[in-house]
């Protein structure tokens, strides 16, 4: 693959680069799984700086680097930096990369990790910016998908908070690489944007039930509370979709999700045969191995 120096944005990767990304990621399935031990990043030290709370991108990044060879040290709470004391995003940047190789990034501002990548020498990685995109999570959601169903001619429903959700927008610009057909699924005022739909693949808005009916893969999101500007907007969209067990009862359609979920996938889900979004989380880390191995080789 062409080198990455960083990664911000899914668009900065030929379809061939992921291709590439997504068999290395097979390389190091066992050992994402503690089964096989590599030290390859042994002398490497990674900095998770998070702006915003994460449990599956910031501890799959540690235990990526962990089981190669490799060191992190974190950001920690905002209270207890001087962020807190008004240390500007910049100064906090070229301070970090003093003591790292690389900085895995996740801010409330959009483009936050593209100004990074223009100030820092180390590699930067985008680990969600606002609700622009989380490049990382798109090459594991298409990972799990290549995985539990197929990537090439894949039908594939988008269910949720499809204005403001940053995991959708990257995946819609990958999909349109391996020439998916994307159903829409959202409330009215949670609609994709018009830009988001500036690829070339096939949409079809629809309800619930006819993305059921048809696609291979329910890709289901949270509705984004913390990024609407008003709560009693929230307010008037919080709850108004869940998929249940009953829904599925005659399909054979993969449910995702890229977590955490409040009340949209119901917990009678987990159980099924079509619910994946756990091996999902999991393999977040061999995917964040491939990248990490890539950024910093
Ligand atoms: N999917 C995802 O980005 O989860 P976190 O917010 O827990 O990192």
């Amino acid at each position: 693959m062409s080198r990455i120096r960083h990664l911000i944005s899914i668009d900065d990767l030929s379809k061939s680069d992921i291709e590439y990304l997504l068999d290395r990621a097979d390389d190091f399935l066992d050992v994402a799984r503690g089964k096989r031990r590599l030290r390859t990043l042994e002398g490497k030290i990674l900095a998770n700086l998070f702006f915003e709370p994460s449990t599956r991108t910031r501890m799959s990044f540690e235990s990526a680097m962990k089981r190669l060879g490799g060191e992190v040290i974190n950001l920690g709470t905002l209270e207890a930096t001087s962020v807190a004391k008004g240390e500007s995003l910049a100064d906090t940047l070229r301070v970090v990369e003093q003591y790292a190789d690389c900085i895995v990034l996740r801010h409330y501002r959009e483009g936050s990790a593209r100004f990074a990548s223009q100030i820092c020498d180390v590699p930067v990685i985008n680990a969600g910016d606002g609700a622009g995109q989380h490049p990382t999570q798109t090459l594991l959601d298409l990972y799990t998908i290549r995985k539990e169903a197929r990537l090439n001619n894949l039908k594939i429903a988008l269910i949720g908070d499809l204005k403001y959700s940053r995991t959708v927008h990257s995946l819609i610009k990958a999909l349109a690489l391996f020439n998916a057909e994307i159903y829409l699924v959202s409330p009215e005022t949670l609609r994709l944007p018009e830009e988001i739909m500036d690829v070339d693949a096939t949409f079809v808005e629809c309800d619930l039930k006819e993305a059921i009916e048809n696609a291979d893969v329910l890709y289901v999101t949270r509705i984004q509370r913390e990024r609407f500007p008003d709560e009693e907007e929230y307010r008037k969209v919080a709850g108004s979709y869940r998929l249940t067990a009953e829904m599925l009862e005659n399909s054979d359609a993969i449910v995702m999700h890229p977590l955490p979920r409040v009340d949209e996938i119901s917990y009678d889900v987990d159980g099924l045969k079509n619910a994946v979004y756990f091996r999902q989380a999991f393999y977040g880390v061999p995917v964040r191995m491939a990248i990490l191995s890539e950024v910093m080789s």
